[in-house]
């Protein structure tokens, strides 16, 4: 089988992470930084990228965990600026694990970008004595040199999710990622990718939403949307002091809560009391469920707006980008 695509320049680029991590101790799987090594070595680690029609850009150095506006925009303004350009084929992100699926879901959101755009991460430092950044790294190139179609995947361990789906699901193991009963759009097996499904609901061509990029990329904030659970013994004293913050001026506005309900969007009667309160305040509620798999069906009787099958840190994000609009 001859890869055509091998000719297309394809850009890589730096955010941090694990697969950017260093340790003191080649043993040590967890005890690293994160963030410490430069794209261009993780890069030049792995002979099989040497050679043109590759391009490497740092764009932030940070642990994932620490993600955020200000990063999300200068990735995308320079993915806007990649993507444009006619003899780039596709553009692979190193991010850290932790909030990958975050990024994945706002660059989806903010870009429906028509090429691809795959994100990838390690478990593991790049010290490490047996690393998985390599791997996965060499698998993203062979993803984003091979898929035609537009949108924002993420490969690790062998596997291709699509950004919608995806989520980290253990905290230790290579294979830290799912999508639920979506399950992979692909593998990766020695360099080939091999599709499971041909239609994800990131992709479809959907065009960008051209007012939205801009008031992302100007916005200094994002609308502030914070996250709730319900679970036994709930109450509603937390959102009550939320609201409340609003009251003393003391804080950026509040303009949406997320709950993340039991089962299938469920709240308890506490803190739905405290939610209906909020509402009432101008303050968006929506419902999405704490269950890993699954979603919200919708039903008469549900307290608040669902989430669209969307899980709560995403629905978080949907809701932010839907109020940059307001
Ligand atoms: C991070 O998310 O930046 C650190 C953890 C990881 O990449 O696994």
């Amino acid at each position: 089988m001859v890869d055509t695509n091998q000719a297309r320049r394809l850009v890589i680029m730096g955010t941090g992470g694990t697969i950017a991590g260093r340790a003191a101790q080649v043993a040590d799987n967890v005890g690293y930084v994160a963030a410490q090594v430069g794209v261009a070595d993780l890069v030049a680690a792995i002979p099989a990228l040497a050679g043109p029609g590759l391009e490497v850009e740092q764009v932030a150095q940070v642990d994932s965990k620490d993600m955020g506006l200000a990063v999300w925009q200068a990735l995308t303004r320079r993915l806007v600026f990649h993507l444009e350009r006619p003899e780039v084929a596709a553009v692979v992100v190193t991010h850290g694990t932790d909030t990958l699926e975050e990024t994945a879901f706002v660059l989806q959101r903010v870009l429906q970008p028509a090429k691809p755009v795959v994100l990838t991460c390690a478990m593991r430092p790049a010290s490490a004595l047996v690393p998985d950044g390599p791997q996965n790294l060499s698998d993203a190139v062979a993803v984003a040199r091979q898929t035609r179609e537009g949108g924002v995947f993420v490969v690790c361990a062998g596997q291709v999710h699509g950004a919608l789906e995806v989520a980290k699901v253990h905290t230790y193991r290579l294979d830290a990622f799912d999508s639920g009963e979506a399950g992979p759009i692909a593998c990766v097996e020695e360099g080939w990718v091999r599709r499971f499904r041909v239609e994800t609901p990131a992709s479809g061509g959907v065009a960008r939403d051209e007012p939205m990029l801009s008031r992302f990329l100007a916005a200094p904030d994002l609308p502030r949307v914070e996250l709730v659970t319900s679970h036994a013994d709930a109450g509603g004293d937390l959102v009550r002091a939320l609201v409340a913050q609003e009251d003393s001026g003391a804080s950026r506005p509040l303009r949406g809560i997320v709950v993340a309900g039991t089962g299938n969007g469920s709240v308890h009667e506490a803190l739905i009391a405290a939610l209906n309160e909020a509402q009432a305040r101008g303050v968006q509620v929506v419902l999405s469920s704490r269950c890993a798999q699954g979603r919200v069906v919708p039903h008469e009787g549900l307290a608040f707006d669902h989430s669209a099958g969307l899980a709560p840190v995403k629905a978080r994000l949907a809701l932010a980008l839907e109020l940059l609009g307001r």
